[in-house]
C-alpha cells in the first residue's frame, strides 16, 4: 500500500512514520512518498526517517519528490499536511492581527482567516489533481484550518477527504483519565467545528459520567481544561470545551498576553524550526536526536501564553504528545482493512447538526469502515454553542467564496463577520495588512 505525504518535509512527518513502523499487520503501508516544494526540507526529514527505519525490519520504503503529480499517482492514501507561507507566514498572521488589537492565532479569529485565505486555493488545486490522478485515493487532511480546508477539498473529492485533529481525542482522553475510566471503553459525546467543539457527556457502560466530574470541583480543577477555563466556568457551561475555545471565552486576556510576548508562537517556531533544518545540513548531525529534542521543546511550550493567563502552570507529562499520527493511522487502517472503529473526525454534516446544511464540514464522532467515515447522530448543541458554530461556519463560507472569486470585498466580509473581530474598519485594515505581507494573497482584488 502506498501512502503519499504532502508537506513531506514537515517537522511532524517522523511522528507519522514512527506510527507506521509500529504497524506489522497484513495490508500495512509498504511505500511512503514524501512530497514538498523544498528539497532541503525533504532531505532533512528523510534523514530522520532513515534513522528511525534503521532499527526496524521491513520498514516502509521512503522516496521523496518535488513533483506533485508524480507523488499523487498510484497513491492509496494521501496525507495532506502543508503550511502555505511557512512558519514565517504564521508569524505574520499573528503580528498583523495583534497590531489591530485582535487575535492572530493560527486557526482562530483573524489569523485563522488569513491562513485560510491563502491555503484554500492551494488545497483546491491539490484536490482537483487528486480527483484526476488518484480518484480512488483517500485524502486525510491535517492541513489547518482543518475544518475549512477539508470543506474546500470536499467540494472536489466528496467524502473521500476526511479532516483530522488531535485535540478532541486528547480532550476525551484527559476527561476519561480524570474519571478513572479507560479512554478506549468510553463514548465521548463531542460535536462542533474543528477547534470549536464541546464534550457534553462521557458514557462508560451506558452511564454518563460527566455529571460526576462537573459536580466535583477538585476533580474538575485537576486537569488541563479545568485549569485553563476555571472550575466555575465549566460548571456554568455544563460541558467541557475544546481548549481552542479559550480564545473565545478569554479573548481579551489572550490578545493582551500575545501582544506582550517577545516572540509569538509562530515567530518562536519559525526560529526553532529553522535551527533544526540548518542542523540537518551538517553531514555529522545526529538527525533523530536533534529532531526529538526540538519536538520535546515544541510540545512543552504549546499554548503556553493561554496557560499563563489562566495560571494553569506546566502541561501534564501525559498530555505532551497530541497523537495526530495515531488518529491518522487508526483512520487509515479502518478504511484500508475494514477495521470498524469510532473516531472524532471532520466530515460533511449530512443532517447531523440540523442548524447547518448537509455539505458543511463539522467535527463529530464517526463510524469508520471500508466505506469511509459516517457521522453518528448526536444531540443538538445548546444555543450558545449553536450561535458560535453558525457564526464561524458563516465566516468559513465567506473565506471559501473569497478564495473562489478572488474578491477583496468578500475577504473583508469574512473578517468583519468573525465574532472575534469587533469592527468593519478593523476588518478592512486586516485585509490591507495581510495582503501587504502575504504574496499568497495577491489573488485578492
Ligand atoms: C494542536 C492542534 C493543531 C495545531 C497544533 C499547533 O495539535 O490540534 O491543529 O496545528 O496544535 O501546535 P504548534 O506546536 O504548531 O503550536
Ligand atoms: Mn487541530
Amino acid at each position: 500500500m502506498k501512502l503519499t505525504i504532502l508537506g513531506g518535509g514537515g517537522f511532524r512527518v517522523p511522528l507519522v512514520y514512527g506510527a507506521l513502523l509500529t504497524d506489522r499487520a497484513e495490508g500495512r503501508v509498504t511505500e511512503v512518498v514524501l512530497h514538498d516544494l523544498d528539497d532541503s526540507r525533504l532531505y532533512a526529514v528523510a534523514r530522520v526517517l532513515n534513522e528511525q527505519a534503521a532499527v526496524v525490519p521491513d520498514a516502509p520504503r521512503v522516496t521523496a519528490t518535488t513533483d506533485l503529480d508524480e507523488a499523487l499517482r498510484g497513491a492509496d492514501f494521501i496525507f495532506s499536511a502543508i503550511r502555505v507561507g511557512g512558519l514565517e507566514g504564521r508569524a505574520h498572521d499573528e503580528r498583523v492581527a495583534l497590531a489591530e488589537g485582535v487575535l492572530g492565532q493560527e486557526t482562530v479569529g483573524a489569523g485563522g482567516i488569513a491562513y485560510g485565505l491563502r491555503t484554500v486555493p492551494v488545497a483546491v488545486d491539490i484536490a482537483r489533481r487528486v480527483a484526476r490522478l488518484a480518484p480512488d485515493a483517500w485524502v486525510i487532511n491535517f492541513t489547518n484550518p482543518a475544518g475549512l480546508v477539508t470543506e474546500a477539498m470536499s467540494r472536489h473529492l466528496g467524502d473521500r477527504v476526511i479532516g483530522i485533529c488531535d485535540s478532541p481525542v486528547g480532550l476525551g482522553r484527559r476527561i476519561a483519565r480524570v474519571l478513572g475510566a479507560d479512554p478506549k471503553q468510553a463514548w465521548i459525546d463531542y460535536v462542533g467545528l474543528n477547534h470549536l467543539g464541546w464534550v457534553r457527556g462521557l458514557r462508560v457502560a451506558g452511564r454518563d459520567e460527566l455529571p460526576r466530574l462537573l459536580a466535583d470541583a477538585d476533580l474538575l480543577g485537576s486537569f488541563e481544561e479545568g485549569k485553563l477555563f476555571g472550575v466555575d466556568w465549566l460548571q456554568a457551561l455544563g460541558a467541557i470545551p475544546n481548549e481552542y475555545l479559550h480564545y473565545y471565552y478569554f479573548n481579551r486576556e489572550a490578545v493582551r498576553a500575545y501582544q506582550q510576548v517577545e516572540k509569538t508562537r509562530g515567530a518562536f517556531l519559525a526560529d526553532q524550526q529553522a535551527r533544526f533544518y540548518e542542523e540537518m545540513k551538517r553531514p555529522d548531525a545526529a538527525a533523530l536526536t536533534a529532531w526529538d529534542r526540538t519536538r520535546a521543546e515544541r510540545e512543552a511550550t504549546y499554548m503556553a501564553e493561554n496557560r499563563e493567563t489562566a495560571g494553569a502552570g506546566e502541561r501534564d507529562a501525559d498530555d505532551l504528545s497530541g497523537g495526530y499520527e495515531k488518529v491518522a493511522l487508526a483512520l487509515m487502517r479502518a478504511i484500508a482493512r475494514d477495521e470498524r472503529t469510532t473516531l472524532i473526525l471532520n466530515v460533511r454534516n449530512q443532517g447531523t447538526l440540523s442548524v447547518l446544511d448537509a455539505d458543511a464540514v463539522i467535527e463529530v464522532p464517526c463510524l469508520v469502515d471500508a466505506n469511509g467515515a459516517h457521522p453518528v447522530a448526536v444531540a443538538p448543541l445548546p444555543d450558545h454553542a449553536t450561535g458560535l458554530v453558525c457564526a464561524v461556519k458563516g465566516v468559513e463560507r465567506e473565506v471559501l467564496a473569497a478564495a473562489e472569486s478572488g474578491s477583496r470585498t468578500t475577504a473583508v466580509k469574512a473578517f468583519a463577520l468573525h465574532p472575534l473581530v469587533d469592527s468593519v474598519n478593523v476588518a478592512r485594515k486586516l485585509v490591507e495588512g495581510y495582503t501587504d505581507v502575504h504574496p499568497g494573497l495577491a489573488y485578492l482584488r
